[in-house]
């Protein structure tokens, strides 16, 4: 296959033809059928924690937000999500949180500790940008894996929208290679139709993924927040009209497509913000553009709305069960199956595989 030059993404990012699309779509499923396979993983997500010291321009959990009501879960009811993480069927719960201080680094270590003892889950962490003390840690804890989107490769953007916190701490592509360096599995991306978001940062973002052989990359539209800089208008990147990304559904697929294409073997999810924006179809039109992973909710549903990172998210009022039943129905609507194990990446992973890494009274909890 013809590797793409930056100019046949630009190209294809500024595409609107429906014929050529669906080629690109079906290009990119194609990859993703002989890269990954058909399994869709299933990633069972816990939004611990709502607090954040960080005022990300864009985010509803920003720290200016004094709207937002903040909660911090137990360690009870974290242990019980990954429970039923476990009945569910699932292979990874992933742990997301703002950037939270009350989260120390010891309790995040124990309750690690605890899922990989006590379950045979992957264990993927989304806490911010933390130390390299604690990221350490939390690895030695048994965590396998990290995500923490770079939102854009445009350093300038990424300045407008990212105060900093830390005067000369590491940006997020060295946090990114400090990650793989400490052995996880690195996850990173973007938000698509950012204001002052241009094509060519869009095209740059995607050599960006390769540059750093992520093994997650996570990609959703942008989605104004009215509780936010971004969102109300009062901060206004410059940009030529002509080169600012829309944050439309077609922009997210071709960017899916295309990082498909370039990334064969990394796990790339169909996104909740994706879900927000087309509550029909999102999910399932990603994964036909090149996606292999969703991650279901398992945050106990009194905490949903306290998690409000942008408006009228996806499934903030379905329980786990139902988010579960509601995703399984939708993979197999489109001819896929629900992947079994871990999912780590290019894994094709089997139940006897899986099962033979189990603890014993954890084979008998999936059953
Ligand atoms: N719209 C869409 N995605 C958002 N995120 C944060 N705020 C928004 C928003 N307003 C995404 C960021 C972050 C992830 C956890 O959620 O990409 O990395
Ligand atoms: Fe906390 Fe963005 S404001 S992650």
């Amino acid at each position: 296959m013809t590797e793409l030059t930056k100019l046949d993404l630009l190209d294809a990012l500024r595409e609107s033809r429906p014929d050529r699309l669906q080629a690109l779509y079906g290009r990119a499923d194609a990859v993703r059928k002989e890269n990954v396979g058909d399994a869709v993983h299933l990633r069972g997500l816990i939004e611990v924690s709502s607090h954040c010291v960080r005022q990300c321009m864009y985010c509803g959990l920003r720290q200016g937000n004094r709207d937002l009501p903040r909660y911090r879960m137990a360690r009870e009811e974290i242990e019980e999500c990954a429970r039923q993480a476990v009945r569910l069927g699932y292979g990874t719960v992933v742990m997301q949180a703002g950037e939270d201080d009350g989260l120390t680094a010891e309790w995040i270590a124990e309750i690690v500790r605890w899922i990989k003892s006590e379950t045979a889950l992957a264990v993927t962490l989304s806490l911010g940008e933390r130390s390299q003390a604690e990221l350490r840690m939390w690895r030695s804890a048994g965590a396998d894996r990290y995500l923490l989107r770079f939102e854009t490769s445009d350093k300038n953007l990424f300045h407008a929208i990212h105060p900093d916190r830390y005067a000369n701490g590491p940006d997020r592509l060295t946090l990114l290679k400090q990650l793989k360096d400490l052995g996880y599995e690195a996850g990173g991306g973007v938000m698509v139709g950012i204001p002052g978001q241009s094509f060519e940062s869009l095209a740059n973002d995607i050599f960006t993924f390769r540059a750093l052989d992520l093994d997650m990359i996570g990609i959703g539209p942008y989605i104004a927040h009215a509780a936010t800089p971004l969102g109300t208008g009062a901060l206004r990147p410059a940009i030529d009209p002509f080169e600012q990304v829309p944050n439309s559904e077609e922009m997210v697929y071709k960017m899916i497509a295309l990082t498909r294409i370039v990334c064969p073997t990394a796990n790339i999810p169909s996104t909740t913000a994706l879900a927000t924006i087309n509550k029909v179809d999102g999910r399932k039109l990603g994964l036909k553009a090149g996606a292999n992973v969703v991650m279901p909710n398992l945050t106990p549903v009194k905490y949903r709305s306290m998690y409000e990172i942008y408006p009228a998210k996806a499934c903030i009022e379905e329980s786990a069960t139902d988010c579960n039943q509601c995703l399984r129905g939708q993979i197999h609507s489109i001819g896929r199956v629900a992947g079994q194990g871990p999912g780590g990446k290019g894994a094709m992973e089997t139940v006897a595989r899986v099962m033979a890494d189990a603890p014993p009274h954890l084979v008998q909890l999936q059953r």
